[in-house]
């Protein structure tokens, strides 16, 4: 009798301090084991979180349908949660709204400042009625860009060296011909006048970070990427591009301990990077290990809009961070994110500052979670990240929804399904 006390007693104990034991997280398994049955992707990995840390999180389906991707001749992996994915727009805000955030912490970037001011992008910027955009213009999409560059930067018209090549390499011989067209490209709308999504507004950010970077000292020439800065001279504004992504790395993924994150991955972690598109028109490959998105393969693999690749535990660091920061936190404070994740007017688009939110954006993947008070976004290869303030719920999916083509669109559904299935399981707890 004693025993069956003490036995009880210890369920009881186990029950209250395991409180996450409680939650029953296979729905959420069979969403995303039968939208791979259903070939919305091959491979995925999931993260749920909360106060109490990881809920939830597993790796499910494979790289490919079947063939063995490239840099895996011999096997179709297994999808972990060590695999590695082209994050695509989700570098918008994990990577240049990072950034952007600990400068204006700082009090280093006015949001408001036109860009044509010289400790921004300057006179050269001053053509086509750019002379009012802001960076509060560029992070809520309402510069009056169109939404791609045009001619797109992979374009034979658009004339980048290397695209004359079959197979062209992920090279940085474009940097002066981008750098001279997004100095010369027109507007579509008049700038504030509407909100288009546009990858010019976060490859024109990721400029201004860089010049910060720079002209604050925060980062120096010796630390530029190698094949970013060669045959470039120091004082040289093409190298903007080089000293963004020496910021973001050494300000944003490794102050976050994020070890598996950034541009370029090396050629070493390319067996473990989830493979992309069979590209038959401009680099001739699956990719697996090079950036999907064709501009910012053009510009070397470094851009504000695309090009950061990572793991989903990775990505929890960063969004684990946004969501329970204090106040003191130098590195990004909860004034900042608030700042950052709060709708800007609800009436005119669903954006906050980088961050979209799940307050009827077009871009919806946060399904029931909560509307305005959820800051999100996606990513074309197919990833989601939503922070759920009100629930502090984290939902973080990574899929490889491209391979082996784009036209693939079921993942939009998956997304939100997974999302208000998650929402459900949580509040019912
Ligand atoms: C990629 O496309 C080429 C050309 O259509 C085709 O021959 C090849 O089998 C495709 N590879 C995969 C893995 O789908
Ligand atoms: C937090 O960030 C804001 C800007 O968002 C800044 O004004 C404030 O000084 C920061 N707080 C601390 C304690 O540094």
């Amino acid at each position: 009798m004693l025993k069956f006390q003490y036995c009880f007693l210890a369920i009881l104990l186990f029950c209250c301090f395991v409180n996450s034991t409680n939650y029953d997280w296979s729905p959420v398994d069979k969403i995303l084991q039968e939208a791979i049955d259903d070939k919305a992707f091959p491979g995925c990995t999931v993260l749920i979180a909360s106060e109490e840390g990881i809920l939830h999180e597993s790796g499910y389906g494979h790289f490919t349908y079947g063939v063995p991707p490239p840099q895996n001749p011999n096997t179709n992996p297994k999808t972990e949660l060590s695999t590695i994915f082209d994050l695509a727009s989700l570098s918008k805000v994990v990577s240049t709204t990072s950034c952007v955030m600990q400068f204006y912490q700082r009090g280093e970037l006015d949001l408001h400042m036109p860009l044509i001011d010289s400790s921004l992008l300057g006179p050269e910027f001053d053509n086509n009625d750019k002379n009012k955009i802001t960076s509060w213009n560029l992070l809520t999409h309402t510069a009056g860009f169109p939404p791609d560059p045009d001619p797109l930067y992979d374009s034979k018209d658009f004339g980048c060296p290397a695209t004359s090549q079959y197979t062209p390499p992920e090279e940085f011989t474009c940097q002066s011909k981008i750098w001279d067209s997004l100095m010369k490209q027109t507007l579509q709308y008049k700038t504030g006048e509407k909100f288009v999504y546009s990858d010019l507004s976060m490859i024109t950010m990721m400029q201004i970070v860089g010049k910060l970077a720079k002209d604050y000292g925060y980062i120096t020439y010796d630390q530029l990427m190698g094949d970013c800065a060669v045959g470039n001279k120091e004082d040289s504004k093409e190298l903007y591009q080089c000293y963004y992504e020496a910021y973001a790395r050494n300000y944003v993924f490794q102050k976050m301990k994020m070890s598996e994150t950034g541009f370029r991955p090396p050629k070493a972690l390319w067996n473990r990077c989830a493979p992309c598109e069979n590209d038959t028109w401009y680099r001739h490959e699956v990719l697996q290990g090079h950036v999907h998105d064709e501009n910012c393969y053009a510009y070397g693999g470094i851009s504000g809009h695309a090009g950061v690749f990572s793991k989903i535990e990775d990505l929890y660091l960063l969004m684990n961070k946004l969501m329970f920061t204090t106040e003191n936190d130098p590195f990004i404070n909860s004034t900042t994110v608030k700042h950052f994740v709060t709708i800007q007017d609800a009436a005119f688009s669903s954006r906050a500052l980088g961050w979209d939110t799940n307050y009827n954006s077009i871009y919806t993947a946060c399904g029931s979670l909560s509307k305005k008070e959820t800051y999100c976004h996606t990513g074309f290869t197919g990833g989601s990240l939503c922070n759920d303030r009100v629930r502090k719920l984290i939902v973080i999916l990574l899929t490889n929804r491209v391979y082996p083509t784009r036209k693939n669109l079921k993942v939009l559904a998956v997304r939100n399904k997974l999302a208000t299935q998650v929402q459900q399981i949580f509040d019912n707890n």
